[in-house]
């Protein structure tokens, strides 16, 4: 049985279909069952969990070989703060699987772009969950992908352009940073699940699209024909507004300091190497837009 911790999020839900696609059986924890009515419907065995309740995870855990933990609060606050739900709740979920006799542990971290990366407390967070599997003795791998097109280019800025036709974007966007299909992200949790040749491995993962957020918005506005009204939040005003909104909004001024952090500088990634020694198909931001956007959008996306 493999558990998928996150399991109704982009990267979980798309692991879970193709593990699901091989016949392998999966168990989903998720805090609303009603989300994962999909994976239930296609075998899928549903619990209900929280990693802030380390009972659940115990639970959730119990006849369990493998488990994947894809799941994240990067915008919490409260209770719901990454210190809370990134930190501590997957080194509750490590404990969790390792005294319920895990095979081995699947963790989705993040891609480590610089030194400067570590500024932005998520980031720490992952760093130290990261240790805290390695230093665990339970086999494990580590993914490390880029950001996701799902959530940076659609949710963050497609979305609102599609929607109202404006969007507002922190910093000027007009860095070069990588995006990733979370499908892609889900082929390695896949490999890592079901295969041995990533035991003990970290997997840095990338797309072949390297852009701007600036470009993304003119993707958009290719898709939608129309011109978007662009508001900027300046570096400056970023800079302050992230420091004041830490004990308010942990996850908002997390947002805020990462988008900082793409803004100073360009950071590509070549997924060279990677398809390399994993020769595989990537989504490119354009395919992933004719495939998610529509047909009319997408045609002209990519003209
Ligand atoms: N998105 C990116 O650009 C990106 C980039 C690099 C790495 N990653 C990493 O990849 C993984 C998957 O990200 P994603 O974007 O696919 O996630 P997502 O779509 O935002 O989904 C978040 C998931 O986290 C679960 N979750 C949140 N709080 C929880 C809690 N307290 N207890 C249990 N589950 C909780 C949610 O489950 P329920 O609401 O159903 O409980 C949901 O399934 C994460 O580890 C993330 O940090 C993401």
């Amino acid at each position: 049985m493999i558990l998928i911790v996150g399991g109704t999020g982009s990267l979980g839900r798309a692991t879970a279909n193709r593990l699901l696609a091989k016949g392998e059986p999966v168990r989903i924890m998720t805090r609303a069952p009603e989300k994962a009515g999909d994976l239930k419907q296609a075998g899928a065995e549903i619990v209900q969990g929280d990693l802030l309740d380390k009972a659940s995870l115990f639970k959730a855990c119990r006849g369990v070989n493998k488990v994947m933990a894809s799941a994240h609060s990067i915008f919490g606050r409260g209770w719901e703060a990454s210190k809370y739900v990134d930190l501590q709740g997957h080194i509750d979920l490590i404990e969790a699987a390792k005294s319920a006799g895990v095979e081995h542990f699947v963790y989705a971290s993040a891609y480590v772009f610089g030194p400067d990366y570590e500024s932005v407390p998520f980031f720490q967070c992952k760093q130290k969950v990261e240790h805290h599997l390695q230093a665990s003795e339970l086999s494990y791998t580590i993914l490390r992908p880029t950001a996701f097109i799902e959530s940076h280019a659609h949710d963050l800025i497609g979305k609102s352009i599609l929607s109202s036709g404006k969007v507002a974007l922190f910093g000027k966007g007009e860095r070069v940073r990588n995006f990733v299909a979370a499908d892609d992200v889900a082929k390695f949790a896949v490999l890592a699940l079901t295969e041995e040749k990533l035991n003990g491995q970290i997997v840095d993962i990338g797309g072949p699209t390297n852009c701007t957020n600036m470009d993304v918005v003119r993707l958009y506005e290719k898709a939608t024909g129309q011109k978007a009204k662009v508001t900027r939040v300046p570096a400056g005003a970023l800079r302050v507004m992230y420091q004041l909104m830490r004990p308010l909004h942990p996850g908002l001024s997390q947002i805020m300091q990462f988008s900082l952090y793409n803004d100073l500088k360009d950071r590509p990634f070549d997924p060279q190497p990677l398809l390399e020694a994993y020769p595989m198909q990537l989504t490119s931001l354009e395919d992933w837009m004719v495939n998610h956007v529509g047909s009319r959008s997408a045609s002209m996306a990519v003209a």
